[in-house]
């Protein structure tokens, strides 16, 4: 599908998602191995998008398993939908009184319903849930496991297994095989560490805040409307507050709200009102929002640089910042 990474960047960039040169090798390697994807990440860097730009950009159906803590195989795998079962067989019970009309015992009216419970246990009433929609999808899909780390570790096992098999079994209908083996990518926010054998499964991308040149490069394509003077100054100021010990750092989603928050207020230059005014798009902590107000009245916040070297999130224990090597 494609040749090489530079062609995997430039689908992304067709889909608006600028993605670094180790994005680019990751998905080529993934879909030349035909590995899922591990992406990890602080929130707010473009992982969800991720998945569902390259979904559009490879023309796969886009499935999508949100994780969260009790999420379990009837949630993500299939479940029988008993509703219908149950309305089925108020709908055929004059067809069940005649099978079960002259039967002389218990036992033997059991039998006899047994004989007709494939009925009731075939495909019209199983709920295929994510995981088995990606198996038995008749298109190419791609399986987004979102937050997988929100997950319980029973589950990451249990996932491990539909990961390498790409079939599930179905007591009541036998081993459902993938007709076309899924692209997947997980994604995790770090919250908890991942078992070193879902790991070894997938190829690790570690996703982190863009480079300025990048996040410029972001900005413009999402919100074109905005000011190319106002865009580079508002690159400036997110790069300075990555820079300071705060509490929670602006992501790239919000560094988008806050340019299209000053599309909205008609801001043609990046006044030091304006900034007071609209920062809390960017920082959602009080302290955070006073401690950058002290830094843009020394100044600081608006110069390029001004507030020292971009600083990793304090909750991040993995990966380097994207576009450097
Ligand atoms: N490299 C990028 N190119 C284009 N848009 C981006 C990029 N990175 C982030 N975005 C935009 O930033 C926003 C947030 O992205 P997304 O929701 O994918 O983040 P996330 O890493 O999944 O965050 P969370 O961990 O909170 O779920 C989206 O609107 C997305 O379009
Ligand atoms: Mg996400």
């Amino acid at each position: 599908m494609f040749s090489n990474t530079k062609e995997v960047i430039s689908a992304l960039a067709d889909q608006k998602y600028i993605a670094s040169d180790e994005i680019g090798t990751v998905l080529f390697l993934a879909e030349k191995l035909g590995k899922p994807v591990l992406s990890e990440g602080p929130a707010g860097v473009g992982k969800t998008e991720l998945g569902k730009v390259w979904a559009k950009a490879t023309g796969r159906t886009l499935i999508r398993l949100q994780c969260y803590e009790g999420l379990d195989e009837s949630k993500a795998l299939y479940e029988w939908e008993y509703a219908k079962q149950m309305l089925y067989t108020q709908l055929l019970r004059d067809k069940l009184q005649v099978i079960l009309k002259d039967a002389t015992s218990l036992s033997d009216a059991a039998n006899r319903l047994a004989e007709e419970e494939d009925v009731f246990f075939s495909e019209r009433f199983l709920l295929a849930r994510p995981l088995l929609q990606a198996i038995i999808s008749p298109e190419p899909a791609l399986l987004l496991i979102d937050e997988i780390d929100r997950s319980d570790t029973e589950f990451e096992a249990f996932l491990l297994e539909v990961l390498s098999d790409f079939q599930v079994s179905v007591p009541e209908l036998g081993t459902l095989t993938a007709r076309h083996q899924p692209m997947v990518i997980l994604t995790s926010n770090n919250t908890r560490e991942l078992s070193e054998a879902l790991k070894r499964r997938c190829l690790y991308l570690s996703i982190n805040y863009p480079s300025h040149e990048e996040e410029l490069r972001v900005v413009r394509l999402r919100v074109p409307e905005l000011n190319q003077r106002v865009a580079a100054q508002v690159v400036d100021v997110v790069q300075n507050l990555r820079a300071m010990d705060l509490k929670k750092h602006p992501s790239v989603a919000e560094t988008l709200d806050w340019a299209k928050a000053l599309v909205m207020l008609n801001a043609d230059n990046l006044d030091e009102h304006t900034l007071e005014t609209t920062l809390t798009v960017l920082l959602k902590h009080e302290s955070d929002v006073q401690r950058a107000k002290r830094e843009l009245n020394g100044g600081n916040l608006t110069r390029r640089g001004g507030t020292g070297r971009p600083s990793l999130p304090s909750n991040f224990q993995g990966g380097r910042p994207r576009g450097r090597s």
